[in-house]
């Protein structure tokens, strides 16, 4: 049968674009968790192909994995075993910055740091930013609707977008990228497929916005004898300033792990709890970031940085949270969102949670903290995963949480989907899935449990 499937793709994309040996990067997740082998992995050139991959796809009974960067976190971008692997990688076409609309369409493959580079050349910028922007794709950060740093200002993936391309599971190609701001002509497709990680079908082009590059950035790091200060001082920041574009929190535990892991070390002294802050504007915001951190309750110290380098310096102690995690082995990693006057009460908690299923589990909690939305990773679990995880969860939704602010459902959370929708939501759900992907051949496994 692989015979059969490599052989009638190849007649699809050639025999440069089938591959079926040194898969490791295609059927290995990035946290090294989950893996399976892919029948092969194929790299359609354009929507044609795609959509002509998809319609083969029917006929032949065979399942897609569709494949951006594969940096998601939730186990849905590789294979669970015989699928083939789609992977958008040569969709890099850019079109041109259109500057009176302040918009581009982008090809799936584009990484995030070129799409950010392409706005940039333009004198705009592209608000979702995130750790793995070198890797990302823009069609796994809509299939994922990915959130990262600067949704406090700009909101999410889906709030980027202004329209897609895709391939749908019923091999119909749906291309809406004409650009209109305002359009309430039926259903938005785009916002449909926006989170859906690959279960309805493939997307090829993305149209988004750009916003405005404000010249002057600054960014803070501020210490708290307790995490309670931390997120009293995040809300009041965003409360008395409209140009905070993120505020980030992170915990001592997080930080020595980064110290130690990377040798990247904190420019201030060791503080229970930490808040990362970046302001943006036309004018210098240093002194009233300065003005509001100072007079914080709970405040030990503060690092306030200008310069690209410094700046730099003080978002690695943030942004190498997740790759030091995984120097520790494999975690298990939740993103969660818990209601802003929960999440003190949650961040201190939370590791006990943890530590009574598995004793020897170590709990690292960090993350997006305007948006509510805490990264929980655990390392060390033996055996006990599913306990964990059904702990963890239940204790975000017992706060009036949600069990996925950013990453998705995927394979990881598929059978916990039920404890934030409700029978009917997801019988909808399944039946939008039925409509488009009528014979179940896009991302089987992710989002729904069988
Ligand atoms: P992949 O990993 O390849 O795929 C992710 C999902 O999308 C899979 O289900 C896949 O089947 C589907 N998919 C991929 N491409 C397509 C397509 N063209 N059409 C249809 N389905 C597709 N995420 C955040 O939201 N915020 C963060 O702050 C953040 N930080 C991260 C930091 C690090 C260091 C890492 C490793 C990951 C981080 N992530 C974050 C997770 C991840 O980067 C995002 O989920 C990202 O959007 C995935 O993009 P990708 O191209 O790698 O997609
Ligand atoms: C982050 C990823 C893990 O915020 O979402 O670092
Ligand atoms: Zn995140």
């Amino acid at each position: 049968m692989s015979g059969a499937i490599v052989e009638q793709l190849v007649a699809i994309v050639g025999p440069a674009n089938v591959l079926t040996t040194d898969l490791d990067r295609y059927e290995v997740d990035w946290t090294r968790r989950y893996t399976g082998r892919a029948a092969c992995v194929v790299r359609p050139a354009d929507t044609a192909e795609v959509a002509t991959v998809v319609s083969w796809a029917r006929r032949a009974g065979v399942a897609l994995v569709p494949q951006g960067g594969n940096t998601g976190l939730v186990g849905g971008s590789v294979p669970r075993g015989g699928e083939v692997v789609v992977s958008l990688e040569r969709l890099r076409h850019i079109g041109p910055v259109d500057a009176l609309s302040r918009q581009v369409t982008v090809g799936a493959g584009v990484t995030i740091h070129d799409l950010h580079e392409t706005a940039r050349a333009a004198g705009l910028r592209y608000a979702v930013d995130f750790g793995a922007r070198g890797s990302a794709t823009v069609g796994g950060s809509v299939a994922t609707n990915a959130g990262g740093i600067n949704v406090v200002r700009y909101g999410m993936t889906r709030q980027q977008i202004v329209g897609v391309e895709a391939v749908l599971g019923t091999g119909d190609v749906v291309s809406h990228l004409q650009g209109l701001v305002k359009d309430n002509t039926g259903f938005d497709l785009a916002s449909l497929l926006c989170g859906s990680e690959g279960t309805l079908g493939i997307v090829t082009a993305v149209r988004v916005r750009l916003v405005t590059e404000q010249p002057a950035r600054v960014t803070a790091l501020a210490g708290f004898d307790r995490v309670e200060a931390a997120v009293e001082t995040m809300a009041s920041l965003c409360r008395s300033l409209d140009t905070v574009d993120a505020a980030e929190l992170m915990l001592d535990s997080g930080v020595d792990l980064v110290e130690s892991a990377v040798g990247v070390s904190s420019p201030i002294p060791r503080a229970a709890a930490y808040l990362l802050v970046e302001c943006s504007a036309h004018d210098d915001q240093s002194e009233s970031l300065g003005a509001i951190l100072g007079a914080a309750p709970g405040l030990s110290d503060v690092a306030i940085a200008v310069t690209p380098s410094q700046r730099d310096a003080l978002w690695r102690l943030r942004d190498e949270h997740t790759p030091s995690i995984n120097t520790l082995g494999p975690p298990l990693k939740f993103d969660v969102t818990v209601p802003i006057d929960r999440l003190a009460g949650f961040v201190s908690s939370i590791g006990r949670v943890v530590s009574d299923v598995a004793p020897k589990a170590r709990t690292f909690v960090f993350g997006h903290a305007a948006d509510g939305n805490m990264h929980v990773n655990v390392s060390g679990v033996v055996d006990r995963d599913v306990d964990v995880t059904d702990a963890v969860l239940r204790a975000v939704v017992a706060e009036g949480g949600s069990i996925s602010a950013e990453h998705g459902i995927g394979v990881t959370k598929a059978r916990w989907l039920h404890l934030n929708r409700s029978a009917a939501e997801i019988g909808a759900m399944r039946a939008i899935k039925t409509a488009l992907d009528p014979d179940g051949i896009m991302n089987p496994g992710v989002l729904f449990a069988d």
